[in-house]
């Protein structure tokens, strides 16, 4: 069995996770390699959200009865867990939404409704980069026919890394808010967060950062970041689906206007008008994601006893051997950075010029799970002059004897396609 240094117990941590154990297509091993996708569950958050269900459901907030009071305090629980997990300086500071298309689309509609300094309109201009998923595109073209906004964007070099060359053309005195990804979820690239922050701060625009592809990886510190506002979502990092974050520092959140109204968000409503609670409330509006709350504060607490530096290294090191495993399978070109340098572990390519779709079923004929597509991130593959890529990705319970599968299901796939 292949040895690296820096690997989890990954015997150990499967035992953790029911469904590696699964067979498909009747007797094959499941080798399950699309965690940038959703990652799987731990049983210790598949209990949280069975033992929340059977003991403790109400709605919170508002009731004066003991289920309402315990479920209230498990979901205000789960947001100290977020904001232990991301360094906030303040638990306000955390709004759940339910993934982080929702936290990102919310900070637009913020900006797009706000007073000045925040107000987005035909004066100012907002800054995207070309490596962004589409959760990180569409909604600052809607902002932008909205009001008028500019929307500029930072370009790709060849190596799949951002091209700051022009950095202060691109963020100018114009500009109202930087929003860009930390970890492509298709390059698989690190970003150069401190580069672009300085500039940003420079000229007084807003940052906000897509962590998704981050937070599951690697420690998070919002502090240290910089940003404004920072999104991820749970579903990826060992939590249910329906779960997201937006962290925003508190002196914005107080400033910026709701997006949603409803039960919750207000402190008092008249047939006239309302006013309306303090953040995090105010940002949520309705019966919140209160299960899906717990299952992600059980995912903190699960990810937090394995240690996100020792995860780090763990995909730091699979990412090594698998950028060098791939790089010997003939007629494959990897899309994105060629070494494990500031890059997470995604890991796109293309197979000479067999269809990543066909890759990808014959793949998953021999049990391994990977994504093909554009991964909602289809201006890369423009830039790249290519229609989709096969990725495979990793977490912390990958192994390299799967890296291993995943080389021997290409060479298959390039014996089955001639
Ligand atoms: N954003 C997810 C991915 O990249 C769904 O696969």
């Amino acid at each position: 069995m292949t040895q690296l240094p820096g690997l989890l117990d990954t015997e150990a941590i499967r035992k953790d996770f029911p469904i590696l154990d699964r067979l498909v297509h009747d007797d094959r091993k499941l080798v399950y390699l699309d965690n940038a996708a959703t990652s799987q569950k731990p049983r210790q958050v598949l209990d949280a959200l069975s033992e929340y269900y059977e003991r403790y459901n109400a709605n919170v907030h508002r009731g004066v009865h003991v289920l309402a009071e315990e479920a209230t305090a498990l979901y205000e629980g789960a947001r100290d867990k977020v904001a232990a997990f991301i360094n906030a300086p303040s638990r306000d500071e955390v709004i759940f939404t339910k993934n982080a298309s929702e936290s990102l689309n919310l900070v637009a509609n913020m900006l797009g409704w706000a007073d000045e300094p925040y107000r987005v309109d035909s004066e100012t201009e907002i800054v995207i980069t070309e490596m962004e998923h589409h959760s990180n595109i569409v909604p600052w073209q809607l902002l932008s026919q909205r009001t008028g906004a500019k929307l500029k964007w930072f370009g790709l070099t060849d190596e799949g890394r951002l091209d700051l060359s022009n950095i202060d053309e691109v963020i100018t005195e114009k500009t109202k808010i930087v929003s860009f990804v930390l970890v492509s979820n298709i390059l698989g690239t690190l970003n150069p967060v401190e580069a672009i922050v300085r500039r940003a701060q420079e000229v007084g625009a807003l940052v906000l950062i897509d962590a998704s592809q981050a937070a599951p990886h690697m420690p998070l510190d919002v502090q240290a970041l910089q940003a404004d506002f920072v999104a991820f979502t749970g579903h990826k990092m060992c939590g249910p689906t329906g779960i997201g974050v937006l962290w925003g520092r508190q002196e914005l959140l107080e400033d910026l206007p709701p997006f949603l109204g409803g039960g919750e968000m207000i402190e008092t409503v008249s047939m006239h008008s309302s006013t309306y609670a303090p953040a995090p409330h105010k940002f949520e509006a309705g019966t919140p994601p209160i299960a899906q709350a717990v299952g992600l504060g059980a995912a903190i607490d699960y990810l937090s006893s394995i240690g996100m530096d020792k995860i780090l290294a763990h995909e730091h090191a699979l990412t090594e051997y698998a950028v060098r495993k791939l790089g010997e399978v003939p007629d494959l070109r990897i899309i994105g950075p060629t070494t494990a340098e500031d890059r997470g572990a995604a890991i796109s390519f293309t197979l000479g010029d067999i269809h990543p779709h066909d890759v990808g079923q014959v793949l998953d004929e021999q049990g391994i799970a990977v994504r093909v597509g554009h991964h909602c991130a289809r201006p890369v593959c423009l830039r790249y002059g290519i229609p989709a890529t096969t990725r495979a990705s990793f977490y912390l319970y990958s192994t390299p004897a799967e890296i291993d599968a995943l080389v021997d299901g290409l060479e298959h796939v390039r014996n089955f396609f001639g």
